[in-house]
């Protein structure tokens, strides 16, 4: 690990372990193997067999494209589109600059951000602001969303069909920021923006294009991946 690395990890607030002196490590975080991450995958994927008792009705998603942000807001605020809207305690809806050059977009809301409503408050979000900090950049000098504005049960990945109902509404918040970039934070994000399967590892370090604007777009880990 070089000096760069270890001084960013050391500001971001990530522990960083150093090899004892003559044992060879059983794997290395530089060598970003697609196991570990299917392993995260796997661990955070685990079903929840949905309760009986719980009848789910789903409205579509309203036509958003010519909303303003507090038409969107509130529309989200009552979304029945998808099956998360059975789980959740609140909607979390995206906090931030609305005028950022910077768009951040996580997976889903956890058990913190369903209590609080905001994205990016518990754990992961802490070493988020650590992250953006370490590059001179406030949290509230950016925006911050989800690719899922409720819950999964039991913090699985957010299926399919509940990303595509729900990407009407990240659609509209990137068309009222106009931001000059994406960064689509682990897997999830990435994969529901690009399109693409590959792994982190595989997109990261690439350049990418969003949408017919052709907005730039980045992926990189994580933040919960990191911990
Ligand atoms: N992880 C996410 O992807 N989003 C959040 O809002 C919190 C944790
Ligand atoms: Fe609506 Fe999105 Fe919540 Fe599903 S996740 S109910 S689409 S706001």
């Amino acid at each position: 690990m070089n000096n760069r690395r270890l001084e960013t990890l050391r500001a971001m607030g990530v522990d960083v372990w150093v090899r004892r002196q003559g044992q060879t490590p059983v794997s290395c975080p530089d060598t970003e193997s697609a196991d570990v991450e299917s392993e995260l995958l796997i661990e955070t994927s685990a079903e929840v067999t949905p309760d009986p008792g719980i009848e789910v009705k789903k409205q579509p998603a309203a036509d958003v494209s010519d909303y303003d942000w507090q038409q969107l807001e509130s529309c989200v605020a009552n979304c029945t589109a998808c099956e998360l809207h059975a789980g959740r305690t609140r909607t979390v809806f995206g906090t931030g600059n609305k005028q950022a050059s910077w768009l951040l977009v996580g997976e889903a809301p956890g058990a913190d951000e369903d209590q609080q409503g905001e994205p990016f408050v518990g754990r992961a979000g802490q070493l988020l602001n650590a992250m953006l900090e370490a590059i001179g950049l406030q949290r509230e000098a950016v925006y911050i969303a989800n690719i899922v504005k409720c819950r999964p049960p039991g913090n699985r990945n957010p299926h399919r069909e509940e990303a595509t109902a729900c990407h009407a509404y990240l659609e509209r918040q990137i068309a009222l920021i106009q931001p000059d970039l994406i960064l689509a934070l682990g897997k999830v994000a990435a994969s529901n923006l690009l399109h693409c399967d590959d792994t982190v590892g595989k997109m990261r370090g690439q350049q990418h294009r969003y949408g017919e604007a052709q907005i730039p777009l980045v992926v990189t880990y994580h933040p919960a991946y990191l911990l």
